[in-house]
């Protein structure tokens, strides 16, 4: 027997789950490694494949010392297959099978609600790496570099711990499905990723950090409901995966606080007063405070979409079918079936925006979302004290969950980033105001030059307080190929 919680690296797939012994499966993620080694080449960071980097890697799955950081060439990372240990006993935490033993086994009734599940959670793993291919040409440091690579081979890894249940667990489709997560391409229009954030641009390093905030963090969401799983492999799988996925919340939340520290200072310097004088900002070299706010808008609201309708029948059955759970569904005291509960939405009624009650059961969503905004909103409050800090008068807002939607309640509105319906004409005039425009992208572009001299930042950011694995400033993160 291997052990559970230290990794066998004497295979060619390091893992946790005694794969020596499961001939079939090491057989099918053998036969699926060649094409993710040639996707990752063709897809992952583009240029920087014989570099050295220093990243961390899983040795164990305890969450006290998992990893070990060592310089890895990207292609050479040792992707695994890591799930949380084993609980002896664990029982199903909701819906209608609450109570009774978790599932070793995918229940055949729910077969395909399942399969599709981790479809979807899987699609996204590699959307990210193709979305942030070009982001090492212009890292603002070797530390951010590192950062931005080490957040790719594990969004590399997690695809490979949804390819795993898949060939485990479902058989051909199973393997039909692994096939068909190399296949589809982020942006592609005719083979594009499944979920729309997942299809965007990341053109630039601020980008790049709200993604990490704001899109890693409805991963964080997604992630935390499917650990509740009463099907007991999928529960440990995510359970390993938010481990490494605090890690790319904290890349992006550190980075868009170095990006708005650095700014407040240099407004400081320079004695601006009014963050809303943009050219003076940005003749300082830095981006402006407003042009982050719209940034946060475009990237809060795309992530929101993520979460689906707000009142959803599949995610009732998601539900019910005790597949996937909510928020910290064992910390909840409830009945963990939602028989007779409701839960309050926002909707659309008569032209105006209404908290409505909707039996919580088909309101799984919106609470999601709900728990999601709540944790968002604990970030925009360091940002923000981080701008007090140096004295400057602004505050970063989550705009309302009407603005920019393409899912949804409010897919069919324009409303104003605080929540005012406003007609096509005025959306027209605004839009330029509450979302990025094309000016903005391409002054953020100018900033976007790559420095690679060791301990050193690009103007726009400022370093971080701390090294990665406890590095002096001056650590050579990566060692670009001669
Ligand atoms: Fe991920
Ligand atoms: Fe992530």
């Amino acid at each position: 027997m291997s052990d559970i919680v230290n990794v066998d690296y004497s295979t060619k797939i390091p893992n946790n789950v005694n794969l020596t012994e499961d001939r079939q499966v090491l057989r099918a993620l053998e036969g699926w490694h060649p094409g993710y080694i040639d996707w990752w080449k063709t897809m992952g960071p583009n240029g920087f494949q014989e570099a050295l980097v220093y990243l961390r890697t899983a040795v164990s799955v305890d969450p006290k010392g998992w990893a070990k950081f060592d310089y890895v060439k990207m292609p050479d990372y040792r992707w695994g297959i890591l799930l949380a240990p084993h609980e002896e006993g664990r029982t199903i935490p909701f819906g209608q099978h609450y109570g009774k033993p978790a599932w070793q086994e995918v229940p055949g009734e729910y077969r395909a609600m399942l399969r599709r599940l981790v479809v979807i959670q899987g699609d996204t793993e590699p959307a990210s790496v193709e979305q942030q291919r070009h982001l090492g040409k212009t890292a603002p440091s070797l530390y951010d570099m590192r950062n931005v690579f080490q957040v790719n081979v594990e969004e590399g890894r997690h695809l490979w711990a949804m390819v795993y249940i898949l060939q485990k667990y479902f058989g051909r489709d199973g393997r039909e499905e692994a096939e068909q997560l190399l296949q589809r391409r982020s942006g592609d229009p005719d083979k594009p990723r499944m979920l729309g954030a997942f299809n965007e641009a990341t053109p630039d390093w601020l980008s790049f950090h709200m993604f990490t905030f704001f899109t890693d963090r409805d991963g964080k969401m997604q992630l935390e409901s499917l650990a509740q799983s009463g099907f007991d492999p999928l529960s440990r799988t995510c359970r390993f995966m938010l481990t490494e996925e605090a890690h790319h919340m904290f890349v992006g939340e550190t980075g868009i606080g170095r990006t708005v520290q650095r700014t407040c200072e240099a407004m400081k310097a320079a004695g601006v007063q009014d963050p809303g004088d943009i050219d003076k900002v940005r003749g300082l070299g830095v981006i402006d405070l407003p042009t982050m706010q719209k940034k946060l808008n475009l990237h809060y609201s795309l992530s929101l979409d993520l979460f689906g309708s707000e009142v959803s029948t599949n995610a009732a059955n998601a539900f019910n079918a005790s597949l996937k759970g909510r928020f910290q569904e064992t910390k909840i005291e409830d009945d963990h079936k939602l028989e007779n509960s409701t839960y309050p939405v926002l909707k659309l009624v008569d032209g105006e925006i209404k908290r409505v009650d909707e039996p919580a059961l088909t309101a799984i969503n919106m609470r999601l979302r709900d728990d999601y905004t709540a944790d968002c909103q604990r970030g925009l409050d360091r940002w923000n004290k981080i701008i007090d800090r140096v004295g400057v008068s602004f505050r970063f807002q989550l705009p309302h969950v009407a603005f920019h939607r393409q899912i949804g309640e409010f897919r069919d509105v324009t409303a104003s980033p605080s929540g005012e319906l406003v007609d096509a004409a005025t959306w027209e005039r605004q839009k330029d105001k509450w979302l990025p425009s094309k000016d903005d992208g391409d002054f953020i572009q100018s900033l976007m030059r790559q420095v690679v001299e060791p301990g050193k930042f690009a103007s726009w950011i400022a370093p971080p307080r701390v090294g990665i694995d406890n590095k002096p400033g001056d650590f050579e993160y990566v060692k670009l190929a001669a």
